[in-house]
Order: C-alpha cells, then structure tokens, then sequence
C-alpha cells in the first residue's frame, strides 16, 4: 500500500483564503444580490499597464511568425528579462547578476517550491502574524515550525531572538499582513544572525514597491553580508498587477554556499528538471514593467492604491482604532473594536455591512484581535465599505 504525507493532516482544513471564498459564497448563497466589498484577500483590481500591455501584443504575433516564434526558452528565464531584472535593481545600487535572477510564475509558487533545497530536517522559523503559505508549506515538508511573535511593542518586526533554533528563515518587509516594514539596522542584525548561525534567510519582497520611506531598504542585498545568507523571492502580482497574470522572480547570489554546496547552482539543477520555465509571452510583457514608461505607469497604480490606503486609515482614525500599515505597504493592520476575536469581526462586518477583511488569526495566534483590510479594492468600493465601517461602528468603539 503506498505511504501518504500524514503532515496534510497537521494543516488547518482549509487554507485562509479559501476559507474566506467559502464563507463568502455561503453568505450569498443566503442572500442572493447582496453587494459585497471585497478588502480580504490582497488582489489587484486596475488592468495592467498599458506598455505591458502592448508587449504581450507584441509577443503573441511573434509567436505567429516563424522568424520571431519562440519554442523553449531557458528553465530560469529568458535572458533578456534577467538582464532587466539586474538592471533594475543596479539602478537602486544592488549589483545582481542576470544569472542570479531566477524567473518564476510568481512569489507563491516559489516560496513552496524552493523548500525543495532544504532538508525537512531543518527548522523554519516564521516571524507572526505572517502570510500562512509559510507555514502551510512547511508543515506539507514535514519540517518543524517556530514561530516568533510580533507585536505592537516591537511594531511587527522584531529583533532575532537569540534563544531560536532556526535553520530557515523567513522575514517579509513590507509585512503581510500588518504593514509594517524593517529598519536597515534591524534587517542588518537578522544578516549578522543568520550568517553566524549558518542559516539562510527567505526575504519576502513581494511588496517591496510599496516603500515611501527613503531609509527603509527595498531589498535585503542592500544589507552588507546578505550575500552570503539570503534568497530573495519578489513578485510582479502586487507591483505590476500581476496576479492573474502570473510572473516573479528569486534572487539566489553566487556566494550563498551551505554545506559545501552552491544554492545557486542547485536551484539551477531543480529548475532545469522541474520545469521549462514561464511562457515567452508573459515573460515579454514582464520586460515591459522595467522599461521607463512601464515602471511610471505602474507607479500610477500604487499611487490608486495607497489613495485607498489612505481613505482606509483615514476612516479608522475618525474611529479612534488603533491600525498600523497602509504608509509603506498596501495593508492596514488594525485592531478588532471592543474586544472581537477576529474571526466574530470578520462575521460581523461580512453579517452587517457586507464588507470582507482578513481575520488577523488566520496569521497565526497572535494575530487574535486584528483584522487586516486591503488597500488593492476598486476605489470607490472602498469609499464605500469605509462609509459603512463608519456607520456601523460610530459610537460604538470602546
Ligand atoms: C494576500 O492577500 O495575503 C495575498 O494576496 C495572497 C497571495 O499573494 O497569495
């Protein structure tokens, strides 16, 4: 009889999101014609970039012509978009090379895939509130979690804990869920741990184009001796509406070694027999983000998005919540009112108002309490779903 992975039965039934889509389809299943406003999962709702646009155009009628056609492109990615890609990050003063660039269908897809690298015998550790793919995709491994509680005290991104036993380590800066972004010097003291413990970060960049801080780093290679111990996975969903799209992409630098062994050159060996990599196309329109003209209009796009962080925050000040987030990333972090578990305030908001957030213990227990609201809405359906957060809740916190 064959053996299953029994670590499936470790997992919560369902993962987050999926869990919020049912509740969701159920409440209108119940209340057919209802309008909801959606501010849970963090999913794009402006159209691609025009330049973007433009280039898959032009990619599908390459792919009509024998002369430009293109069959199997490199497992890790065309080189003209890791040239980009290093280009890119050379212009913020981050020397990468395009062969350190991996392309990916996306952050997601590579934050569970790249486990393949380590053995399960290793331990993770997850900074929480975190995005629960983390988790989730350890526990499917096999490999032992710690967990490292943030709070408000350290503003959701603490120092290393020297008592951790932690082999992999995984920091998101912009955070998701709670906003919050690490300090050069904090991300410099996680480096300075990993690289005397002989860890290896995973650093989560995939809201990285958030940032509005001047000081506050975009990428873990901006901190000295990240070479030497860091992986960073980033993603085109959240910064160039990529979601549907699909398209990310890892840095792995030459110099990471463990164990006498290149991760660079094992990813490469993972790649080149797991996959035969992203379509030309979409590829093609990725190139299109880096370009001058596709790099302003997607910053039009974050522009959009942190006006609705902003009527977010706005509405939750009027209130008197405590939130942080929404400055430097596209989400806003608050606390429940009067006490709510986060999971009786999502029922409540989703049972009253028809407004859907994300239950912040969906990020893990000391994420009880908090809820997170996405700022990734269509504008005016956030006008809307804070005038009724307004309507509800005036008078009514404690
Ligand atoms: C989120 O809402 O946390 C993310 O959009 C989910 C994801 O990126 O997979």
């Amino acid at each position: 009889m064959i053996e299953m992975n029994v670590h499936y039965a470790e997992l919560k039934e369902s993962y987050l999101f999926a869990g919020i889509a049912k509740k969701t389809e159920a409440y209108l299943e119940r209340h057919p014609g209802s309008r909801l406003l959606r501010l849970g999962i963090g999913d794009v709702s402006l159209p691609l970039a025009p330049a973007v646009i433009e280039a898959l155009h032009e990619a599908v009628d390459d792919q009509s012509r024998k002369e430009s056609f293109q069959g199997y492109l490199p497992e890790c990615g065309a080189p003209f978009l890791r040239e980009a890609i290093a280009r890119h990050y050379a212009e913020s003063g981050v020397e990468v090379a395009p062969k350190e660039v991996f392309i990916s269908s996306g952050a997601s897809d590579e934050l569970g895939d790249i486990l393949d690298l380590f053995s399960p015998r290793s331990a993770a550790l997850v900074v929480e509130p975190a995005y629960p793919a983390y988790v989730d995709a350890n526990v499917m491994a096999g490999r032992r979690v710690e967990r490292l509680e943030a709070g408000k005290d350290d503003g959701f991104a603490p120092w290393p804990d020297p008592e951790a036993k932690a082999d992999l380590i995984y920091l998101c800066s912009p955070s998701n869920p709670t906003g919050s972004v690490y300090s050069r010097k904090k991300l410099q003291a996680w480096v300075d741990y990993a690289n005397e413990r002989g860890a290896v970060i995973l650093f989560d960049a995939a809201y990285e184009a958030f940032i509005e801080d001047p000081g506050t780093p975009h990428s873990i290679f901006e901190i000295d001796g990240a070479r030497t111990c860091a992986i960073e996975i980033c993603s085109l969903s959240k910064t160039a509406g990529f979601t549907g799209t699909r398209l990310g992409y890892t840095i792995i630098p030459k110099e990471l070694r463990r164990e006498g062994l290149s991760l660079d050159g094992m990813w490469t060996r993972n790649r080149t027999t797991k996959t035969n990599g992203v379509s030309y196309i979409i590829q093609k329109g990725a190139a299109a983000v880096f370009t001058p003209e596709g790099r302003r209009q997607i910053e039009g796009n974050i522009k959009v998005y942190k006006g609705n962080a902003r009527v977010i925050t706005g509405a939750l000040s009027e209130l008197g919540i405590w939130y942080c987030g929404g400055e430097n990333a596209p989400y806003v972090w608050m606390e429940c009112p009067n006490g709510m578990l986060s999971w009786e305030f999502f029922d409540y908001l989703l049972e009253e108002i028809q407004v859907v957030g994300t239950p912040g213990e969906g990020f893990g227990v000391c994420g009880e309490g908090f809820f997170r609201l996405s700022s990734f809405g269509d504008p005016d359906d956030t006008i809307e779903a804070m005038e009724r957060l307004k309507g509800l809740l005036r008078g009514a916190c404690a």
